[in-house]
């Protein structure tokens, strides 16, 4: 087996290969040094894949790593890969799930359609809506994120753990039955993508240290909105742990409200703390 990595998931990539004591190829990500001039990707596998089962690691946020990640699926089929395994961290354009509207394209669908082409199966982590990975047009599976915060928040200064809203009370039980601490969970409501509002409820978190989990912290507002709730409540710290962390515009100056951010790294940032690697390596290795 071998392992490939887009550069925008080399981390992960290699936490993987080193898990499955697999090879990793190194990849050349410039022909000339500082790339070409008009920003186009470029790819070029280091050592052979020939004859192969083949791990590419690439999250497809934002939009030029899934250009790449194409790239890559193209040049180790070329190169001989017999079998290819998309490993995508960070499924980008998964937020556009259905047609509300005649026209639309369904862009979670467009990407996975293409990731077919080359590969034979999909990994992917805490996906949007993962009711739609069965229309995919290649076998796809979901791998949960929430384990890796869920080991972080069992040694972390956390008393409670905290859903934002309902569709997040899944994934803050997830990881508070593996911190082995309680949790409880906020209505939110969204008014528009940077504005939400959350119901006020007594959590009787006077003096306590909260951690917020959600799967995706975009704008910051969900967290943000909860924080604030949570400090006006009495809380003594916040911890903003999330899946993905796409941190978008003023994401990091709307966060400071919270004492601590944990992210994984589906998405590599200043507040990747914890891997999803070994989740990812007991996927693949139970592929068969
Ligand atoms: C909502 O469905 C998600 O679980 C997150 O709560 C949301 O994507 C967070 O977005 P933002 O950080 O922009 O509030």
């Amino acid at each position: 087996m071998r392992v490939v990595g887009g550069s925008a998931s080399i981390p992960l990539a290699r936490g993987i290969a080193k898990r499955l004591k697999a090879t990793y190829v190194d990849v050349d990500f410039e022909k000339h040094a500082g790339g070409f001039p008009d920003g186009e990707s470029y790819v070029r596998l280091l050592s052979s894949v020939k004859g192969e089962h083949v791990v590419l690691v690439q999250t497809t946020h934002p939009d030029p790593k899934a250009v790449e990640f194409l790239l890559l699926a193209d040049a180790i089929r070329d190169a001989g890969g017999r079998r290819l395994t998309a490993v995508v961290p960070y499924f980008g354009y998964g937020r556009q799930d259905k047609r509300s509207l005649e026209g639309e394209a369904i862009s979670a669908k467009t990407i996975a359609k293409h990731i077919a082409v080359d590969c034979d199966e999909l990994l992917t982590a805490s996906f949007h809506n993962p009711d739609l990975l069965s229309a995919f047009p290649l076998r796809t599976q979901e791998v949960s994120g929430i384990p890796a915060l869920g080991r972080y928040l069992r040694t972390a200064d956390v008393d409670m753990l905290l859903a934002p809203d309902s569709n997040a009370i899944r994934l803050v039980k997830e990881a508070a039955t593996i911190a082995g601490k309680p949790y409880d969970h906020l209505e939110k409501k969204r008014i528009d993508s940077y504005t939400v509002t959350v119901a006020h409820k007594e959590l009787g978190v006077r003096d306590k240290s909260v951690a917020i989990v959600d799967d995706v912290i975009s704008t910051g507002g969900t967290i943000a909105t909860a924080t604030h709730e949570l400090k006006s409540q009495g809380a003594r710290r916040v911890v903003a742990a999330c899946v993905h962390g796409l941190f978008v515009g003023n994401a990091e100056e709307s966060l400071r409200v919270c004492d601590e951010i944990v992210s994984t790294d589906t998405i590599v940032s200043p507040y990747t703390k914890v891997s999803v690697a070994p989740e990812f390596a007991a996927a693949i290795r139970a592929l068969g």
